[in-house]
């Protein structure tokens, strides 16, 4: 039997030493960081993939802030794709494919789909490329017989004002303003419809100049799946609607079936960034990696909400985890990323896990209690909170089995045992946050202070630097606010 003599130590049990720094603005820190090789973020920030913390609003306000939301997965491979599809459409100089509508649709129908799909215009298409008619919420807004056929109120193609692909967007900015028009639908010279440009589109385009957009200058979105083998069916048709990153969703990710998902993603789609995790070991992160994983995801019970520790036994202080998995990693010669999950409560944390060689953290309550979280907050004891709850707590387990009965999964193999669930997490109320921006704010803030008392201008000089400090329980008194009433 092996007992490890060094200390598990987690953040606040060490500070970092202060560095001799040649940064003299917060503004000349450069906070940006890779998630996988193919995707740096400017904000090295991740939401959690959790049921009370990421779906499609939080992966939009997340991407617009610089840093990226990670689509759970306890819903159908339908609602998941539609989460991806919201995201990729909520920005972006041009929407390719838009929502289209037969022109026999009522008007009513017409309203039900726009609503649904929380849009403001609905093209018409022949069924193939050419734009026969363009709908908006003005055209119905007060339509007296809703019953009557869309082609009574849309705008005909010839009165449809286009542009060709490739246009500036001050250029589609003009012609919006000199014809007053909010949509602008885009034909090619072979007469195509091939999208359509939007007011709103332009304005949040100029509104988040450091927004995680890809290569289409849509937002960036990831989507968790599990590692059973119809996940793979998942981890296809997420990558088809745009998925920019498919995470391994698995608590013990140091195990042979993950390790195999991994490997099998990886033939299967060669060019998809691939995360997986969780692990807390030198050679977990190592097997991952070296199956092919684009990144790791640490931390085995360092949660808010996460009881695996108390249940199983099992798991490494968060800064060890970090610390040995990057090790494990870069000896096996792979300079593969490392993303620090769980327990980071305040922008200090996130630093010294960025210093122990994490790239990226992920963040599950500190957001789930924001606006953009799923969900409404509520009152208790006269303060506003919302819900977060682990995702192998016995209320999430509860979901999933009335998820189960509403639409079961034909495909899932070994459907769960409902009625012998032991939880590894727990449900709790945090209180209400605010929008997540400026939460970020505050974050980046911190982060950019971080780098100046580190001596780095960047993440990578702030881990060469980086010198830490065990602290005793006095150090910890003494780092947090003390002998003063705080209000
Ligand atoms: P924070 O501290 O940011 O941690 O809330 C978020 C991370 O916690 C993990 N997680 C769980 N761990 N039981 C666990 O042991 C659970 O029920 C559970 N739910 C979430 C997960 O890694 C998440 O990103």
């Amino acid at each position: 039997m092996i007992i490890r003599e060094s200390k598990g130590l987690t953040f606040d049990d060490v500070l970092l030493i202060p560095k001799r720094s040649s940064v003299t603005s917060r503004g000349d820190v450069d906070t940006s960081s890779w998630l996988t090789p193919r995707i740096c973020l400017r904000v090295p920030v991740i939401s959690a993939n959790m049921d009370t913390v990421t779906e499609a609003e939080m992966a939009i306000a997340m991407a617009r802030a610089g840093g990226l939301g990670i689509l759970h997965r306890f819903m159908t491979i339908e609602q998941q794709v539609r989460q991806v599809q919201r995201v990729k459409r909520a920005e972006g100089l041009m929407v390719e494919n838009p929502y289209a509508i037969n022109q026999k649709a009522t008007i009513q129908e017409a309203k039900k789909q726009m609503k649904s799909y929380d849009v403001g215009g609905l093209v018409i298409t022949n069924g193939g490329d050419e734009l026969i008619g363009l709908i908006t919420q003005r055209d119905v807004l007060f339509a007296p017989d809703v019953n009557a056929p869309i082609s009574s109120v849309m705008t005909r193609p010839d009165q449809i004002i286009s542009v060709r692909p490739g246009i500036a967007p001050e250029e589609a900015r003009r012609v919006l303003h000199e014809n007053r028009l909010e949509k602008l639908p885009v034909i090619d010279e072979n007469g195509r419809f091939v999208g359509l440009i939007t007011a709103q589109d332009l304005i949040k385009h100029e509104q988040h100049p450091h927004a995680s957009k890809d290569e289409r200058g849509r937002l960036r979105v990831g989507a968790a799946i599990g590692v059973q083998a119809h996940d793979l069916d998942r981890a296809g048709a997420l990558l088809d609607a745009g998925a920019d990153v498919l995470v391994l969703d698995i608590a013990h990710g140091h195990a042979d079936h993950c390790i195999r998902m991994v490997q099998t993603l990886r033939t299967n789609y060669p060019k998809a960034q691939i995360i997986a995790g969780n692990v807390a070991s030198a050679d977990g992160a190592r097997d991952l990696a070296e199956a092919g994983a684009d990144a790791i995801k640490v931390g085995i019970g360092p949660g808010s909400i996460c009881t695996t520790r108390i249940v199983t036994g099992f798991g490494v202080p968060q800064l060890t985890a970090i610390l040995d998995s990057v090790q494990g990693v870069r000896s096996a010669g792979l300079e593969t990323p490392v993303i620090a999950d769980g327990g980071i409560r305040t922008s200090g944390d996130m630093v010294k896990a960025l210093a122990a060689g994490a790239s990226t953290v992920m963040i599950g309550s500190l957001f789930a209690g924001c606006e953009e979280a799923p969900g409404s907050p509520v009152i208790r004891d006269g303060q506003k909170v919302k819900v977060v709850r682990g995702m192998a707590s016995l209320g999430a387990a509860i979901s999933r089995k009335e998820r189960e009965r509403e639409a079961p999964d034909e495909s899932a193999e070994n459907p769960e045992d409902w009625d012998k669930v032991v939880p590894e997490g727990v449900e709790a109320v945090v209180p209400y946050r605010g929008h997540v921006r400026e939460i970020l704010y505050q974050m980046v803030g911190g982060l950019r202070s971080g780098l100046s008392y580190g001596g780095a201008k960047n993440i990578r000089e702030l881990q060469t630097h980086a010198e830490f400090i065990q602290i005793t329980p006095a150090g910890i008194r003494e780092s947090s606010h003390h002998d003063v009433r705080k209000i």
